[in-house]
């Protein structure tokens, strides 16, 4: 089948078993022409919470797709390619985030939504790389304890000093493959360029940027400002979404390493047998998802 075939026969079936498609923006571009949001992990979790849709199609990795079963129990949530997991989420379970807690004993723990839903429920609140600062910022404590991105909770760090943030020592392969040298030398070549970096980077990366925000915030910035040249330092998916919508400007990948195969898992040919067949289910215990969506909902909540 041709993708115009596929994705006719995508947008017919989700219309007739009333199904919405949530994508995330690093997925295949393609898949835009069948998402009813594109957006990243804040926009999608709200948009979960919401829909009327019977069901949710994901097209991300199970983390997020989790979170739409979290917060939408009665909902059937399919994740359309069992493949598509995220290293970083994978790098912490519940026996790492009890030995964690443990050593700080009654300091609340954040936790970014780029987990599962065991640690989640042994969370205090949950954030994403768009909310982090403003989620511990919203707590008012002089400690906090982080996981799993000890990279993001250096962005929250650096934010907030007067904070002290314990990281758990996980992080994103993908974004650490951007490396300072690489951006440095790509300004010396694009000059008026502005450099957007994702906070999952390095803390190094992250000091050369002219605004560090989420996939989405990076694309509003993209979006309001009239620079003529951007060096994107996320993965892949946010520059091919910013080249078909803003022709005019021009977009230079930070490194051509920074492509997250999880990501990518999905195709329109999984879609369409997900929404045939119903796969693949995502489940959560009940006991775990009423623990973890308090942290969810306290996060969606704050402003
Ligand atoms: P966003 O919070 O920008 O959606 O990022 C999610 C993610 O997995 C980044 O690696
Ligand atoms: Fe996980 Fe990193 Fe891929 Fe995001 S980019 S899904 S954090 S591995």
């Amino acid at each position: 089948m041709t993708n115009t075939e596929l994705i006719e026969k995508i947008n017919k079936l989700k219309k007739e078993k009333n199904a919405i498609i949530l994508a995330h923006c690093y997925q295949n571009p393609e898949i835009d022409f069948v998402a009813d949001y594109v957006g990243d992990s804040l926009g999608l979790s709200r948009l979960a919470s919401k829909t009327d849709a019977e069901i949710i199609v994901f097209a991300g990795v199970y983390f997020m797709a989790e979170t739409a079963k979290i917060l939408s129990p009665d909902k059937k949530v399919l994740l359309p390619n069992k493949n598509s997991g995220c290293n970083m989420a994978d790098m912490i379970n519940l026996k790492q985030v009890k030995e964690f807690k443990e050593k700080y004993p009654d300091v609340p723990l954040v936790c970014y939504v780029n987990s599962s839903a065991e640690v989640k429920a042994q969370c205090d609140i949950c954030c994403t790389s768009a909310n982090a600062v403003n989620v511990v910022k919203s707590l008012g404590l002089k400690k906090v304890l982080f996981a799993p991105d000890c990279y993001l909770g250096s962005w929250v760090q650096k934010n907030l000093p007067d904070v002290e943030v314990i990281s758990y020592p996980g992080f994103c392969p993908t974004h650490l493959r951007i490396i300072p040298d690489e951006i440095v030398k790509m300004k010396i070549m694009y000059k008026d360029a502005k450099i957007l970096v994702h906070p999952e980077c390095h803390q190094e990366v992250v000091k050369l940027a002219d605004f560090v925000g989420s996939t989405t915030q990076i694309m509003q910035y993209c979006e309001s400002t009239n620079h003529k040249q951007y060096i994107i330092a996320t993965e892949k998916g946010v520059i091919d979404r910013l080249k078909r919508d803003f022709p005019e400007k021009e977009f230079i990948l930070a490194s051509s390493k920074l492509i997250c195969h999880n990501m990518k898992w999905n195709t329109l040919d999984d879609i369409l047998n997900s929404l045939l067949y119903d796969q693949f289910e995502v489940t959560v215990e009940e006991e775990i998802r009423q623990k973890a969506l308090n942290s969810i909902q306290r996060m969606i909540e704050l402003k």
